[in-house]
C-alpha cells in the first residue's frame, strides 16, 4: 500500500485498529470460550429378534477425544424407523434429570427428505459421517459405525459445561401397532473445556 505523508493520520488510525484487532484475537485464542464434548461411554441395546450381535466400544484419542466404534445386525428388515432421543443432563445431586430435549422422530422420513425436524438432521448429520446409516429405508443386515464422536459444531447451542446422557430408543412403526422397540443406544458425553496440553496445541485448527 501507498501512503502519502498527508496521510500519516490515517495510517495511524489504520495501526490502532490493526492493533486493537490483533489483541482481540489473541484474547479469544487464550479466553476460548469454546467447549468440546467428549464422549465417555456408550451402551448398545439389543432387542430379542429384531437386534444382535451388538458390540459398542469407546477408544480414547486424546484428553478431549474418544471415538465410538459401534456394530449390529438386524434380524429383520426395517421398514418404517422411528428414534427416541431424550436427553439427561447430571445435576449438583448426581442425578440425571431430563434435559430440554425429548422428541421422536421418524427417520425413515428424515432420510427420504419428507421431514426437516432440526434435531433429526443433527442426528443424521453426525450419523451420515461416521455411519452406513446413510440410505433411504429399508435398512437389513449389517449396521456399522466407526470413530464416530460429536464434533464441537454438533449443537447450534453451546451446552452448558456438564455430563449427559443421550438416550436413543429405535423403533419400528411407532404408534401404529403392531409396533416394537428394535434396539437402544446410550451415549454418556462431557460437556467440557478443551485441556489444553503442550502435545496439542493446534487443537483449535482440528476442530470442524
Ligand atoms: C450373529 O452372529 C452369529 C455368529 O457370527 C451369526 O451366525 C448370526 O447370523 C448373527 N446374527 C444376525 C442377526 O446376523
Ligand atoms: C454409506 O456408508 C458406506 C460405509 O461407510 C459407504 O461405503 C457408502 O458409500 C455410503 N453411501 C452413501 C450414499 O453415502
Ligand atoms: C432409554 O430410554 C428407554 C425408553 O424410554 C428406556 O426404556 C431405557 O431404560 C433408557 N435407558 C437408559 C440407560 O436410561
Ligand atoms: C410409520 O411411522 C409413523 C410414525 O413415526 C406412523 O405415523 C406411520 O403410520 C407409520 N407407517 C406405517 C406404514 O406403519
Ligand atoms: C410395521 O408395519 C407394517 C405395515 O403395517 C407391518 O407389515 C410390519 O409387520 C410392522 N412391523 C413390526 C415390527 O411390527
Amino acid at each position: 500500500m501507498i501512503y502519502d505523508r498527508s496521510s500519516t493520520h490515517l495510517r495511524n488510525m489504520h495501526y490502532t485498529v490493526l492493533a486493537v484487532l490483533v489483541s482481540y484475537l489473541s484474547w479469544r485464542v487464550i479466553c476460548d470460550p469454546s467447549v468440546v464434548y467428549k464422549l465417555k461411554n456408550i451402551e448398545c441395546l439389543t432387542v430379542n429378534g429384531f437386534s444382535a450381535n451388538a458390540s459398542c466400544r469407546l477408544k480414547a484419542v486424546n484428553w478431549n477425544k474418544a471415538v465410538a466404534q459401534m456394530d449390529v445386525d438386524l434380524v429383520k428388515p426395517l421398514y418404517n424407523i422411528s428414534v427416541q432421543l431424550q436427553v439427561f443432563k447430571k445435576d449438583y445431586s448426581n442425578k440425571f434429570q431430563p434435559f430440554l430435549i425429548n422428541v421422536v422422530l421418524n427417520v425413515c422420513d428424515l432420510l427420504s427428505k419428507r421431514s426437516f425436524m432440526p434435531y433429526g438432521l443433527i442426528i443424521l448429520k453426525v450419523a451420515k459421517q461416521f455411519s452406513n446409516f446413510n440410505h433411504s429405508c429399508p435398512y437389513a443386515g449389517h449396521l456399522i459405525a466407526r470413530d464416530a464422536y460429536l464434533p464441537e459444531s454438533f449443537s447450534p447451542i453451546v451446552l452448558p459445561l456438564a455430563l449427559y446422557k443421550m438416550n436413543v430408543t429405535i423403533m419400528e412403526n411407532y404408534t401404529r401397532p403392531p409396533n416394537a422397540h428394535v434396539g437402544g443406544i446410550v451415549w454418556y458425553v462431557q460437556a467440557m473445556q478443551p485441556i489444553q496440553t503442550k502435545r496439542n496445541p493446534k487443537l483449535r485448527a482440528s476442530r470442524y
